[in-house]
């Protein structure tokens, strides 16, 4: 998201880092932590998988939330952690995952339409597994997409993994930010200011906000441990945004399509491991090297 803490900032005409999640300390995972939210985040991806089968022309999203809902609790055994989150300030959340089509930016509630050729959507998936949390958003187009929706959807995925790759200990989240406005911006996309990825843990909106714009150097330093989203929102056109009256959809001022991608990420001794993949998750952009975490140690001279 899209943290709520920066919602309420738009409330007030300004952005300021902290809000209302930065009163809180960032939780730094234990590694038997990880491994819950490892599971947690392979399901919320695992869920995409499933749904990816059924996003064509003529489905609606209420169809695409039904199905959702019935495989994470029926079949992972888990909780969809949108239905009924209420963070302060917001009515609670009314369905199990989030469906935002076209100038939709992000938190679009399922719906009785359908789906059209042409559309791009984001699903947005966060399961609750053992307390712990998995968060994970892709693009998907339905049908046949022009080329601006293509290349929209595809830049944005090079934009998130532009941030996921500067991920190490030592880095800050400012690095983050910029290395995904440069490349958007280079483009000639706009940036979402107002929402922005979050710490994640056993809850699901925690500190830090991880803005997707900014200077490289400033802010929280990177530390092994910390778990974090990021999750670009990205407009073809202006970056403005405004809210409509359900309360919770986030749409673009100039109806210009917007489309986002999100991974729950952790940071590690040595780089930054995804936690969100699953068998279904696209293929890595070029530029991104093997993780340095799974890079294989050097052979030793035993054995
Ligand atoms: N999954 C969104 C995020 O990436 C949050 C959605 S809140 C909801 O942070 F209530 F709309 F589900
Ligand atoms: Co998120
Ligand atoms: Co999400």
């Amino acid at each position: 998201m899209a943290n709520p803490a920066a919602r309420v900032e738009v409330r007030r005409g300004a952005l300021r880092p902290g809000g209302i999640i930065g009163r809180m300390a960032i939780t730094l995972k234990t590694a038997e932590e990880l491994q819950g939210m490892r599971i947690a985040g392979r399901l919320a991806s695992e869920v995409l998988d499933l749904l990816a089968e059924h996003v064509k022309p003529g489905i609606t999203t209420d169809q695409l939330d039904a199905i959702a809902h019935q495989h994470i609790t029926q079949v992972q055994g888990a909780v969809p952690a949108p239905l009924n989150y209420a963070p302060p300030g917001y009515t609670p959340y009314p369905k199990s995952i989030c469906t935002s089509v076209n100038h939709q930016v992000c938190h679009g509630i399922p719906n009785e339409r359908a789906l059209k050729n042409g559309d791009i959507v984001n699903i947005d998936v966060t399961v609750i597994k053992d307390g712990w949390h998995g968060d994970t958003s892709r693009m998907f187009i339905v049908g046949e997409g022009s080329i601006a929706a293509k290349r929209l959807c595809a830049l944005t995925y090079e934009a998130m993994w532009k941030g996921i790759v500067m991920v190490r200990p030592g880095a800050r989240l400012g690095d983050i930010g910029h290395a995904i406005q440069r490349f958007a911006e280079g483009q000639g996309f706009s940036i979402v200011r107002e929402f922005c990825g979050h710490g994640i843990g056993q809850k699901f909106h925690e500190e830090p906000q991880v803005l997707h714009y900014g200077r490289p150097g400033t802010l929280e330093e990177l530390v092994p441990g910390m778990v974090f989203t990021i999750e670009p929102m990205i407009n073809a056109g202006r970056r403005e945004i405004r809210e409509l009256g359900d309360g919770w959809t986030i749409v673009t001022r100039d109806r210009s399509l917007s489309a986002q991608w999100e991974h729950t990420v952790a940071v590690t001794e040595t780089g930054y491991e995804v936690l969100t993949l699953s068998a279904g998750s696209p293929a890595v952009p070029a530029f991104v090297g093997a993780p340095a975490a799974q890079t294989p140690a050097p052979a030793t001279l035993a054995g």
